[in-house]
């Protein structure tokens, strides 16, 4: 089976774009193997004089090379003001500067999750632009936008309890492992 991993943020342990991520664990692991990476806040802000002088911090290699290792990349982020959350770039900004740039080629496609009408329209066409440089193979329909997530998420148990945005979730996914083939 397909190894596909999510890039899913925000940090906060609440984050509807965590739960988003899960979600399409838990619905579609008939489709693709799935493997979450969240753990954003523990790669350091960029600095190209650390870099020089103390190469790429391991969290940063491991992550290239999972995804290097994987058939797919799926990003799920939340927008924030209007655009990519800081972390997120951050941790791209890390990843292009690899040897081997682990995006080059890749498959990849994009889901937002936010509590406004637009469900992160504006962060997707922010980032699709960002990985143009990093050379990514970006999907680009079906897009998914998660608008008003509040209402989206089980309160108890955090699972997706609209059908509909299921329903969205799943025909992306069949079109990614088209996508990918
Ligand atoms: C937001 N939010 C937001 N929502 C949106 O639709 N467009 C936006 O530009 C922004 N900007 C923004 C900036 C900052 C700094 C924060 C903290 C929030 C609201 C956002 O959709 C909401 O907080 C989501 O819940 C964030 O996603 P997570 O944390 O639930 O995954």
């Amino acid at each position: 089976m397909k190894k596909v991993l999510i890039l899913a943020g925000s940090l906060r342990e609440g984050s509807f774009n965590k739960l988003l991520a899960k979600g399409v664990k838990e619905n579609f692991s008939d489709i693709f193997n799935f493997e979450i990476f969240s753990n954003f806040e523990k790669i350091p802000h960029y600095n190209a004089d650390d870099q020089q002088k103390d190469g790429f911090p391991d969290i940063v290699n491991q992550l290239g090379e999972k995804i290097r290792d994987s058939h797919g990349v799926l990003v799920v982020t939340p927008e924030y003001n209007y655009s990519i959350p800081g972390y997120l770039k951050n941790t791209l900004d890390w990843l292009s500067r690899l040897k081997e740039n682990p995006f080059s080629g890749k498959p990849l496609c994009i889901q937002s999750a936010s509590l406004g009408p637009l469900g992160g329209a504006r962060v997707q066409y922010h980032l699709r632009q960002v990985l143009v440089f990093l050379d990514a193979k970006v999907m680009n329909k079906p897009e998914i936008f998660v608008t008003f997530a509040a209402s989206k998420f089980d309160e108890k148990t955090g699972k997706i309890n609209d059908e509909t945005t299921l329903n969205f979730i799943k025909d992306q996914m069949i079109a990614f492992d088209k996508f990918i083939n």
